[in-house]
């Protein structure tokens, strides 16, 4: 075991867009596990666009990282010290753990560290399409927009973690068309010649708008907003009478507060009796081994593609956050800082 833990604390909270010089790199000596607690080594950090969220004062739906704490963020580590009857050392487990080579973690909360069975996939999928993108977008588009083969569906953010996988998921469902929003030519090309949609529209396209309205003529009947803000807008004109809306997200605010402007259409929720509801994973904490089971079978029979940006090195960690809301490339955005033993 490696005598030193490096560590990048949170130094300030960062005014706007975060940086690189908001993070303190330190080194410290090991942590030792208490009753209840495990010592858990890191293997693999996730990027989720919420950890901006939750270095904001308030933190949002989470604490807030407090400053000279480690950043939070979705992990893959291997158990190498355990004092909870439930983790022996080796296990390979999933959940929170931090920007540290070494994380002390209680297995008690409300997500308890999930132990990872044994399986004939990447390791990395368990925080990409088998973890919290993948699962958001398969209760989004299961259990709360309900698609219909005969509907047309528009997904925003269409090629990140989870609106990937969320078209996918819809095609594997039998859905007529789904037509994915993004951002630039080449991520459109993505869109369609990669994942499974339909159709993609480019939003930074001056005529926007009117490609979305020639792609969908009788109306939106799902849609998958991960940006909020105009957007949400333009698709709440948009939507078909008795549409389905799924908040799953607002990438459009930056995510600098937890509070996030109102849609200045909402009166077509009432015109239209449109059914607008939110997502949030933890709601469906005892359903995630069969999402994740479904999902896998859709992968093997090639209905789902899966796309994986890994960079490698700890040193790393604080200058890749910003680039969720700064263009990254399609599908789940992973740090590797180790190899299991
Ligand atoms: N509710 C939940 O439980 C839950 C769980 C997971 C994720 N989410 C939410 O789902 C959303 C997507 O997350 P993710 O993990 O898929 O993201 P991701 O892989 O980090 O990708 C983010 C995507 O957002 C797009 N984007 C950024 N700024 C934008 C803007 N101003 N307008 C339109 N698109 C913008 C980017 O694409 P372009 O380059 O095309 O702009 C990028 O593909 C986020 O809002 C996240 O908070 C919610």
């Amino acid at each position: 075991m490696a005598e030193l833990n490096r560590q990048w604390l949170l130094r300030r909270r960062p005014e706007g867009v975060v940086g690189v010089e908001d993070f303190e790199y330190r080194e410290a000596s090991l942590p030792t596990p208490q009753d209840g607690e495990v010592l858990v080594r890191s293997l693999y950090f996730g990027y989720d666009a919420s950890q901006r969220i939750w270095i904001t004062e308030h933190g949002g739906y989470m604490p807030p990282v407090g400053i000279g704490e480690p950043m939070r963020t979705m992990g893959i580590g291997q158990v190498v010290a355990s004092r909870h009857p439930s983790y022996a050392e080796g296990d390979l487990v999933t959940g929170f753990l931090s920007w540290q080579d070494y994380v002390v973690a209680r297995v008690d909360g409300p997500m308890p560290l999930q132990i990872l069975p044994k399986a004939d996939y990447p390791l990395t999928w368990n925080l990409g399409v088998l973890g919290v993108g993948g699962l958001t977008a398969y209760f989004a588009v299961t259990d709360v927009l309900k698609v219909q083969p005969t509907d047309t569906v528009v997904i925003s953010a269409a090629t990140g973690a989870t609106g990937s996988i969320a078209g996918d998921i819809c095609k594997a469902m039998g859905v007529k068309r789904v037509i994915g929003l993004a951002g630039g030519p080449e991520k459109c090309r993505w869109i369609t010649e990669k994942a499974h949609y339909d159709a993609a529209v480019d939003y930074k396209s001056p005529d926007f708008v009117a490609r979305l309205r020639e792609l969908c003529p009788d109306g939106v009947d799902a849609y998958f907003d991960n940006v909020g803000g105009d957007m949400l807008d333009t698709l709440f004109d948009l939507m078909a009478p008795r549409g389905r809306v799924v908040i799953c997200g607002a990438m459009s605010s930056g995510y600098t507060t937890p509070d996030v402007p109102g849609p200045k259409k909402y009166m077509n929720i009432c015109t239209k009796m449109l059914q607008v509801q939110g997502i949030l994973l933890f709601f469906y904490r005892d359903r995630l081994q069969a999402g994740i089971e479904t999902l896998a079978r859709w992968i093997a029979e090639g209905k789902i593609h899966v796309e994986e940006q890994i960079v490698e090195g700890f040193e790393h960690a604080p200058r890749l956050l910003p680039l969720p809301f700064s263009g990254k490339d399609p599908g789940k955005l992973i740090l590797k800082v180790a190899d299991p033993s």
